[in-house]
């Protein structure tokens, strides 16, 4: 009897044959950016014209952030104890969770849940809102330390509208933004991750693929960050942490 072969839907390659989910790679080298490809792979399909423009802007949304974001932080310290471009590139893609760079994936996950309790956008930002308040949560996606506005999320929104691409989750991530300024009492903008969310889910795209976009939209910047710190740094300079105190137990005997 003949071993059962496991299967994969993604990549079919054969002596000078190379089909990316059907299609040539030669013609998608050709015909394709960086950024449908990517919406290929991850989805099987090829983009509408819209949906190329919105993956194309998600995926240059978040290359960098500057120096201060844990990943970067990750990334430089890796170089800084004299290890390679693949480690410290490796290291600041495990410093990515839920806090940084992976709400896109909660806040996807919430809004395709809740898309589906009611017809009407206002009446389900309503009931999570006064949910997440019950139960002291935050809502993923909402919120940011500098910005006031995320200018990411404005451009994000715009492009969708200029296509006419309409969607629930964006519409319920835009009534969130607004009952949480009612219930709360405060402006939390929709950050990026948010806004990645509420597209990737009008998309189409499963929540537990909500890290991946941001993913690989950072690992360029990363590997920048990698790159300078290796060129222009000593090993093991001061990077970190910010000036803190002891206060753990005082001197002892064994
Ligand atoms: C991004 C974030 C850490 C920035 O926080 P910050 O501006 O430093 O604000 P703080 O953490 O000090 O919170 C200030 C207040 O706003 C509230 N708040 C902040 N973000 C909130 C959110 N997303 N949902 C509900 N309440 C929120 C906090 O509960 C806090 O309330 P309190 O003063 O009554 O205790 C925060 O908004 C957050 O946790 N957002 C959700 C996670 C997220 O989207 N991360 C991706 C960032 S790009």
């Amino acid at each position: 009897m003949p071993e059962e072969l496991w299967k994969t839907a993604i990549t079919n390659v054969e002596p000078g044959k190379i089909r990316v989910r059907g299609y040539n790679i030669t013609d998608i080298m050709e015909k394709l950016s960086y950024a449908e490809t990517v919406y290929l792979i991850l989805k099987g399909e090829l983009p509408s014209k819209a949906e190329a423009e919105l993956m194309n802007a998600i995926l240059v949304s978040s290359i960098d952030h500057s120096a201060t974001p844990p990943s970067v932080l990750g990334a430089r310290t890796v170089i800084s104890g004299g290890n390679s471009l693949n480690a410290a590139v490796a290291g600041g893609v495990l410093v990515i969770g839920d806090t940084h760079g992976g709400a896109i994936e909660n806040s996807a996950r919430i809004m395709q849940q809740w898309a589906k309790k009611d017809d009407d956008v206002n009446n389900i930002a309503e009931e999570l809102v006064t949910w997440l308040k019950e139960n002291k949560k935050r809502m993923p996606g909402f919120g940011h330390r500098l910005h006031k506005v995320d200018p990411r999320t404005a451009k994000l929104f715009e492009i969708a509208q200029r296509n006419g691409y309409k969607g629930k989750h964006i519409d319920l991530c835009k009534a969130i933004e607004k009952t949480l300024e009612q219930k709360l009492g405060k402006k939390l903008p929709i950050n990026v991750d948010g806004a990645i969310a509420a597209v990737i889910s009008d998309m189409g795209f499963d929540w537990r693929l909500g890290k991946a976009f941001f993913i690989i939209s950072r690992v360029p910047g990363l590997v920048a960050h990698a790159y300078e710190e290796m060129t222009r740094e000593k090993p093991m300079r001061k990077l970190g942490p910010l000036p803190f105190t002891y206060d753990g137990p005082p001197d002892r005997e064994i």
